[in-house]
């Protein structure tokens, strides 16, 4: 088991936070009882009581067993509109099930299955790339930003180069920075258009990530391609029952949000996990040998994903002690009772990952690092609501299974051609502007190990990728 301080980064405050915690870092605003306790009620008068459930059990019941009873809450709706305008992350009812339905094709099994040689592909254009940055600490928390957008342009828009990079992950940066203010907002029962700060800035960069994504639909629209690609699969969905296509505004919302979460959580997955190996060399030594074992110093294939299976445990570890959406919502549609609490259809109900992954009552030494959690004989007996990285039911990440498959050949091939050890003088700050990343990036020393000529692939999004 590997500890260190710095994975617990903040003690539960006794009291709750002051603005400026909740609004840098809102889970020091979860209390102490949500690490130990089934159930936690958090009193806000005059405003909305907050219900933090970490009872696996009734955590099944609300995401699983009654998700028809509950939708996403009022908080998340109202500050979530800025960055989501229609698709189906915030759709609820017959307009999020027939959406769902027509995206679903993109997510199975054996079309992800295609896209692995693309995500080998960019992470040797990572490789390539550190290869040239010799010297001092690189910061693989923006790295990986770069690497995953990289990939989710390819899957979604079919490696479109007409988006400008790094303008569009700025904007997409400003507009991620205005949600912990909207946030607030909508805790304290203000409009959206309340004046704060950055709002201006966090609505034009809004404005011209998805006045992108429409150039690039009407692009396709005015030039259609036959490529397998999401932005395809959109434009020709169709809801069985009653035969009706997404309007372009759909389309464009989807993508939009596709590309959003797509590549910034997984990004933050990664950049998680090289740091936590940085600091656990063996753990960071035994995946190596499993990559050199299984793969040689060939790409990773599809053949290989099955069993990298050391690697797929300290994904998941990483997962469990930094969730890279550290918060699951939502609010009744009715008043009702939850186990045996009685709720308002006012109230929010937060599953707080975050401490559910570190709960005490669920966990052996719940801040240690210890990937071997994660091994088969270690999981049969988990309840399955204890572990949620990607949530759980109907609502479940529709792109859990392309993030681990991307995170996994990442991994592996960054690892096999790199040691990362820790930057000196680094502090661990974190910060929760849309998913858990730490405030000033994760610098790390990253040497390289052996010496191979690697052509790019053809198929990276990244051609034309700066450092
Ligand atoms: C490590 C990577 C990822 C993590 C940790 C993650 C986590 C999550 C979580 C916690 C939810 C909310 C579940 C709920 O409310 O019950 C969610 C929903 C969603 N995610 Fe992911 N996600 C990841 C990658 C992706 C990718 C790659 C895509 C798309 C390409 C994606 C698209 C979505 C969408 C569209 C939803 C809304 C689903 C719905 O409401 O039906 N995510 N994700």
């Amino acid at each position: 088991m590997f500890h260190d301080p710095d994975l617990t980064p903040f003690q539960p405050p006794k009291v709750r936070g002051t603005i400026q915690q909740l609004l840098k870092n809102y889970l020091t605003s979860f209390p102490a009882s949500t690490y130990e306790e089934p159930f936690s009620l958090q009193k806000n008068w005059p405003f909305r009581d907050n219900l933090f459930v970490t009872d696996p059990d009734l955590i099944e019941e609300l995401l699983i067993g009654r998700a028809d009873e509950f939708m996403r809450d009022h908080i998340t709706r109202q500050a979530g509109a800025e960055l989501d305008r229609g698709s189906l992350f915030l759709a609820e009812g017959a307009d999020w099930r027939w959406q769902r339905r027509a995206v679903a094709p993109t997510f199975r099994h054996e079309n992800l299955l295609g896209f692995v040689p693309t995500f080998a592909a960019c992470a040797k254009r990572r490789v390539e790339i550190w290869r040239k940055q010799s010297g001092g600490a690189l910061d693989v928390s923006a790295a990986m930003t770069q690497t995953t957008f990289d990939i989710i342009l390819d899957a979604v828009l079919g490696g479109a180069t007409a988006l400008d990079r790094d303008r569009y992950l700025a904007a997409l940066a400003s507009a991620f920075k205005g949600m912990p203010w909207r946030m607030l907002l909508a805790y304290f029962g203000l409009p959206a258009s309340f004046p704060h700060p950055g709002r201006a800035r966090a609505h034009r960069a809004g404005d011209y990530g998805y006045g992108e994504v429409a150039n690039l639909v009407a692009a396709r629209k005015a030039q259609p391609s036959d490529r397998n690609d999401v932005l395809n699969l959109l434009i020709a969905a169709r809801d069985p029952e009653t035969g009706r296509t997404m309007t372009d505004a759909q389309v464009i919302a989807n993508l939009y949000v596709f590309i959003s979460a797509g590549h910034e959580t997984a990004a933050t997955a990664l950049a998680w996990t090289l740091w936590l190996l940085a600091k656990d060399q063996p753990s960071q030594e035994r995946l190596r040998m499993e990559v050199e074992e299984v793969a040689g110093g060939a790409d990773i294939g599809v053949q290989d994903i099955e069993r990298l299976v050391f690697t797929r445990q300290v994904v998941q570890e990483a997962m469990r002690l930094f969730p890279p959406f550290p918060v699951i919502t939502r609010q009744p549609k009715e008043d009702t009772a939850l186990g045996p609490y009685q709720i308002s259809k006012k109230q929010r109900i937060i599953v707080p990952t975050w401490s559910l992954h570190r709960h005490k009552k669920l966990w052996d030494e719940p801040d240690g690092f210890e990937p071997g959690r994660f091994a088969p004989e270690n999981v049969k007996d988990r309840h399955r609501c204890a572990y949620l990285p990607f949530g759980a039911g109907p609502r479940i990440c529709i792109g859990m299974n392309f993030a681990m498959l991307e995170i996994v050949t990442i991994l592996a091939t960054l690892v096999r051609e790199f040691r990362f050890s820790l930057a000196t003088g680094f502090k661990l700050e974190l910060s929760t502007p849309l998913t858990l990343r730490s405030k000033n990036g994760l610098p790390l020393v990253i040497e390289p190990l052996r010496d191979v000529s690697s052509a790019p692939s053809p198929r990276c999004a990244a051609r034309q990728m700066t450092a």
